[in-house]
């Protein structure tokens, strides 16, 4: 899941590390370093979290002047010692992001040849080829290229030879691999993140290239050898963004930030202005968006179906990427695809924006990594500068999300006639409005936290809603499963009856979303058939007594500010947030770095 390198002539051991602790959000199950001491290759891994691998490394750590490290986030094989990174051969370490789809065929090849395997993964396939190929005569940068030539999939790799004390050869196909240095460091990583306020230039390496990574010079060579030359920038990726300020968990703090993050997405009045000159006419005049996208981002695309169609009058599908580019036919001419991500390289999203690209359709890619490789492979890039997120389950990335496509669904409406003066000055004033309203249900968090210790060891809940809280009920039941591990399923309120309803008895707790809108009697009358069944009603709303149950024994409340339709996603969603990280400490879980789950999913 996370790759490092560091390359500095000195030791490398303590900053491998503290770069594997900064990619600790991506998610991990275990982790490994190798060093080069100089004389030979010394390796070092361990199941569990980064502590334990620094606690274990201090007893017996033999360091030197170039390494690699690696979090692993297990595809094939369990997470075990044998199965974390690096993986070794012959004199040859390798640490490897992304998924080799080859590799039972490579591995038969090989140990025919008698390589012999000590893991499960696809991985290992890796360093056993570079060594075949060496063993045939080639140098370590041929042997490289020759193996990258054979491995079918995705990969970003980092690789350290015996005979190369000072060189790490750095290597990427699909999955992303950035370089960096400063005065006394060559660094590779993954995602910049690990050396953030470390770096003086950084630069993604292109895709298919291979790079000698040296302390004081770095070559980086195309699939033919010929030399590319290093596009570094001095836009660098700050080292502020890991810290707490106050607050016990990186969740916490990227839920307090959503007011700022709306307020400021408020602005930008010039970007918007340029973008919306710069759309291609394919995409305004586009008769249906795609909207693709995985998790929680797939949420954000639901939930903005509705203002895209009232809006501008653009018909919205929206489509899971995992599903959508296996689907025949699902690209149609004068359609258009809208991705969303807060990472920019889901392996999914991204592959269903190339699949996009290579039909010729408009791509706009709505993204908060503005380096990424949506970002860079879309027609158009809109940012949606939520900043660096660094808990697992996306919080302010969401709203950041919701701001920024309701935003390009009235630039869009506007543009196209769809949506007059009038109306888009009333959303942007409402827009306007949304912080303080996410402020409001931040400072009744202690009520939020009350009402959800009501939860007790309770195993399973429903979230329901109607409208645009439909999609805030899967979000909502997302988020509670993705810290606290309570399952949890959102439904559409109307179509509890048609099945679900059979769950509901006395120990099932239900979130109801109900806001007062048109739809609120509706959604009353579904939370009376779950009470009517002696399910546990917890009721978001801003008006009890229309909500039809104020006063009533065993039902829990949690008051929200009253709001316009378009503003009930930002308001709704940061009570559902409180709720699921309340519900999660209450279960002693960790919060940021949920088992199992990764920040991004860079396999498919
Ligand atoms: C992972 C994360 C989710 C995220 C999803 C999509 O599963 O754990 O929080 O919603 O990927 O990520 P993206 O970066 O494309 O928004």
């Amino acid at each position: 899941c996370g790759i490092v390198g560091v390359i500095n002539g000195a030791t490398v051991a303590q900053q491998l590390v503290s770069g594997l602790r900064n990619l600790e959000y991506r998610g991990y199950d275990s982790a490994g370093v190798a060093t080069h001491t100089g004389s030979g290759i010394w390796r070092h891994r361990s199941t569990g979290k980064i502590n334990e691998l620094e606690q274990s490394l201090a007893s017996v750590l033999e360091d030197g002047p170039a390494g690699i490290g690696h979090t692993r986030w297990a595809t094939h094989g369990i997470p075990s010692q044998a199965n974390a990174h690096p993986h070794m051969s012959e004199g040859i370490a390798v640490v490897h992001n992304g998924i080799i789809e080859n590799f039972a065929k490579l591995r038969d090849e090989l140990q025919s040849n008698g390589a012999c395997f000590t893991s499960e993964t696809d991985s290992e396939v890796i360093p056993h080829l570079i060594a075949h190929y060496q063993n045939q005569g080639m140098d370590a940068i041929h042997a490289t290229r020759a193996a990258m030539s054979r491995l079918d999939g995705q990969f970003a790799l980092a690789v350290l030879f015996e005979d190369m004390p000072g060189t790490v050869l750095a290597a990427r196909q699909e999955s992303p691999l950035a370089l960096g240095y400063n005065e006394k460091e060559a660094l590779i990583a993954s995602d910049m993140l690990a050396f953030a306020g470390h770096t003086d230039a950084e630069m993604h390496l292109g895709n298919g290239d291979l790079a000698i990574v040296r302390r004081d010079k770095v070559i980086i060579l195309d699939p033919d050898f010929k030399t590319v030359d290093a596009r570094w920038t001095e836009n660098k990726t700050t080292g502020q963004v890991q810290c707490l300020n106050g607050h016990d968990h990186f969740m916490h703090k990227e839920i307090h930030e959503q007011p700022a993050i709306l307020s400021d997405l408020n602005g930008h009045d010039d970007q918007w202005c340029q973008m919306m000159a710069q759309m291609p006419d394919a995409m305004v005049k586009a008769q249906h968006i795609s909207v693709v996208a995985c998790g929680t981002s797939y949420y954000a695309g639901m939930t903005a179906r509705s203002w895209f169609e009232k809006y501008a009058g653009i018909s919205i599908s929206v489509e899971f990427a995992s599903e959508f580019r296996y689907r025949a036919g699902a690209i149609r001419p004068g359609r258009a695809g809208l991705f969303i991500s807060q990472s920019g390289e889901t392996a999914d999203t991204l592959a269903g924006l190339r699949h996009f690209n290579n039909h010729g359709c408009p791509t706009i890619a709505v993204v908060n990594v503005p380096t990424s490789a949506m970002a860079r492979e879309a027609e158009m890039a809109v940012p949606t500068r939520a900043g660096s997120e660094i808990g697992v389950a996306s919080t302010k990335a969401f709203t950041a999300q919701l701001a920024t496509l309701l935003r390009l669904a009235i630039e869009l409406g506007s543009r196209n006639g769809t949506l007059d003066t009038k109306n888009y000055r009333r959303i942007r004033r409402e827009m306007e409005e949304m912080p303080n309203l996410v402020r409001e249900v931040l400072s009744n968090e202690h009520i939020i936290k009350s009402v959800t210790s009501l939860l007790g060891d309770c195993t399973s809940t429903l979230f329901v809603g109607r409208g645009d809280c439909y999609p805030l009920a899967l979000e909502g039941a997302l988020k509670l499963k993705e810290i606290s591990y309570i399952h949890a399923e959102g439904f559409a309120a109307g179509e509890l009856k048609h099945g679900p309803i059979a769950l509901i008895d006395e120990n099932m707790p239900v979130f109801v979303l109900a806001p007062d809108t048109p739809l609120l009697v509706k959604t009353s009358s579904n939370a009376r058939e779950i009470a009517a069944r002696n399910g546990k009603l917890f009721v978001l709303t801003d008006d009890d007594e229309a909500a039809g149950f104020k006063g009533e024994k065993g039902v829990e409340f949690i008051k929200m500010p009253p709001c316009t339709e378009d503003q009930i996603p930002f308001v709704y969603v940061t009570a559902l947030q409180l709720i699921s990280y309340h519900a999660a400490l209450d279960r002693s879980a960790d919060v940021d770095r949920p088992r199992n789950l990764a920040k991004s999913v860079t396999v498919e």
